[in-house]
């Protein structure tokens, strides 16, 4: 479980959270939604521990993050993948190669368990066709397939997903929504998921948080958010948003 309580963060001269609490229960998708500059990335950065709050706890699986040490850091950093917008490949390793770099970096499995695992996490999200590809020429989507084998590689037990689908259409982002659900559902993993898209999060989601003013404003389960008459939800969730 993924637990932030009362967490407070000044970054220059703003408040950017200002009492943040949130839970994500095992096995769930918690997606966090908010207007852009909010501290949603911000608030991910303090659960891989890249920040620390001024005041607050941030704890995972009851551990507290921000008084861990290196080794701690790197070992909660195992168990938890990390999707980054647009995939965050690099341009210059094949697809194949992206993917079995965590494994590379921090295991100690062997050359070939590491190739059999890349392809298994490489067939898992439709991609075992394009693996000698560079990043530069396979699809939007495609990258962020492969940027999600890569967090999944390790065999991670959390996934942070951070707008999973910005940039991508409508047909391209349902199948990654799909793949969210699928990746919580067959491999049990815990996710949060910052997204704008109402797709995203009735899609993938269990429950939905919304963000403002440096806190959760309001929340609950997809079908009370989606029925919710709060101005918030209504904005991010109602039947004009996508
Ligand atoms: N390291 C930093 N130093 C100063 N300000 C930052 C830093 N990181 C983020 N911010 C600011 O914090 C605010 C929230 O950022 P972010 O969490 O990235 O927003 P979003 O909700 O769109 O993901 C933004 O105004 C951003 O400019
Ligand atoms: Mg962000």
């Amino acid at each position: 479980m993924i637990e932030l309580r009362d967490v407070c963060k000044r970054l220059g001269s703003r408040q950017i959270l200002d009492g943040l609490s949130l839970r994500v229960e095992k096995g769930m998708n918690y997606v966090l939604m908010g207007p852009s500059g909010t501290g949603k990335s911000v608030t991910l950065r303090h659960i891989i521990g890249i920040l620390k709050p001024d005041s607050g706890s941030v704890r995972v699986d009851g551990q507290e993050v921000p008084t861990m040490d290196r080794e701690q850091l790197m070992a909660l950093r195992r168990r938890m993948g990390y999707l980054f917008q647009n995939g965050a490949l690099i341009n210059w390793l094949t697809v194949e190669q992206n993917v079995a770099l965590p494994l590379e970096e921090h295991s100690s499995l062997s050359r070939s368990a590491i190739q059999d695992r890349v392809h298994e996490v490489l067939r898992m999200v439709a991609l075992d066709h394009a693996k000698e590809q560079f990043p530069p020429s396979i699809s939007g989507g495609m990258k962020l397939r492969a940027g999600l084998a890569r967090a999944l590689v390790t065999q991670p037990e959390y996934v942070l997903y951070d707008e999973p689908n910005a940039g991508l259409d409508p047909i391209i982002s349902h199948q990654i929504h799909q793949l969210i659900a699928e990746v919580r559902d067959r491999l049990g993993v815990t996710g949060l998921i910052v997204t704008h898209s109402r797709a995203c999060a009735t899609q993938c989601g269990d429950r939905i948080g919304i963000i403002q003013n440096g806190k959760i404003e309001v929340e609950g389960t997809v079908a009370e958010m989606v029925a919710s008459e709060h101005p918030l939800a209504k904005a991010f969730l109602g039947g004009g948003s996508d």
